[in-house]
């Protein structure tokens, strides 16, 4: 997707997360501590498969508020972290957590395939939840290979799978027929204004998601950028379906409304089931089954002398 449709989509992803920044944390529940943390790491670990090391010097892709980055900064797993962000809203609200954690970050508002960084200039090129909103992504892979050293290390998770993005209209539906009953049940009423500025937003929102994923499509953009040592994973399965059918009853009430009994329920039974996914079926079904796809490449390293990290990561609770 090129020219003045791809411009339509930038437009749209800027005003659209610039609008959702304020109540971004809220809304996806983004902590920075030592949970969010080993949820990270877990990530991360998943998609490389192994624990990660260390990281020198990583470009955080699409870092909105800051999940992947603060988290990793705080946790002393990232010695330099530079941010990117085509939205200057979410960027500003990274900017006032890092400050409010005493983290230092480096940022750039830029879109993911116009990269303002020289060759070869870090150690790893991150993201979460961001690949399927850019228009171009040969060229956004090509840059990503182009701003990473030799043996640098690519990683990406928290893509929709092409499946999973289909079967999650089932619990999406079920939830809106349901959703009157439900809302008498814990007392809350239909939402009328919700966030304010996330209201502002939300016709945009059909139109910021442009990709989901198949595996070999991912490894497909990977290897056509020079990549090698491709792999690609899948995560969450039932917790999605179970995720999906109480974010989208949350949504139709007001939120102050929803009772935190309820909140604790949603959440903690999402992690119950998050845990058997990763358990009992991520180790034995295909990724492209799952609703979430995660890859991990590197680029070729002629000298064999590029290892990205030196120590293993410990875990937020084993400092
Ligand atoms: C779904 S949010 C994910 C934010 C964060 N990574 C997280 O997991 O919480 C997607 C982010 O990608 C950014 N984004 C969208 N299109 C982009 C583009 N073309 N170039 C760079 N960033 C983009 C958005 O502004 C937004 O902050």
């Amino acid at each position: 997707m090129r020219g003045a449709e791809a411009q339509r989509i930038k437009d749209v992803n800027v005003a659209y997360h610039d609008g959702a920044a304020t109540d971004y944390d809220s809304k996806w529940n983004i902590q920075f501590d030592d949970h969010a943390h080993r949820m990270v790491v877990e990530k991360l670990t998943k998609a490389l498969g192994r624990r990660p090391a260390r990281f020198g010097r990583t470009l955080e892709i699409g870092a909105g508020t800051g999940y992947f980055t603060l988290n990793l900064l705080r946790a002393g797993s990232v010695e330099e972290a530079v941010v990117a962000d085509i939205s200057p809203g979410m960027l500003a609200s990274l900017a006032a957590s890092a400050e409010q954690l005493g983290l230092e970050v480096e940022s750039a508002c830029c879109e993911a395939a116009e990269l303002p960084f020289p060759d070869q200039s870090f150690d790893v090129v991150m993201g979460h939840a961001v690949l399927h909103h850019l228009p171009d992504l040969d060229a956004a892979f090509r840059e990503f290979g182009r701003v990473l050293r030799p043996g640098g290390q690519m990683i990406f998770a928290g893509e929709p799978s092409r499946y999973g993005d289909r079967i999650a209209h089932v619990p999406k539906r079920a939830a809106l027929t349901i959703a009157p009953a439900w809302r008498s049940l814990v007392g809350a009423g239909p939402r009328v204004n919700g966030h304010a500025a996330e209201a502002e937003v939300k016709d945009l929102e059909p139109f910021v998601d442009v990709h989901s994923f198949t595996p070999a499509e991912l490894d497909r953009l990977a290897t056509g950028a020079g990549f090698e040592s491709v792999r690609i994973a899948g995560e969450e399965l039932t917790c999605s379906w179970f995720g999906w059918l109480n974010r989208t009853l949350e949504a139709t009430a007001e939120p102050d409304e929803v009772p935190l009994g309820w909140s604790r329920y949603a959440y903690t039974g999402y992690m119950v089931l998050r845990a058997l996914d990763h358990r009992l079926l991520e180790p034995y079904l295909p990724p492209a089954i799952f609703y979430n796809l995660m890859i991990s490449a590197r680029t070729p390293d002629e000298t064999a002398a590029g290892a990205v990290e030196q120590q293993p990561l410990q875990s937020a609770a084993a400092r």
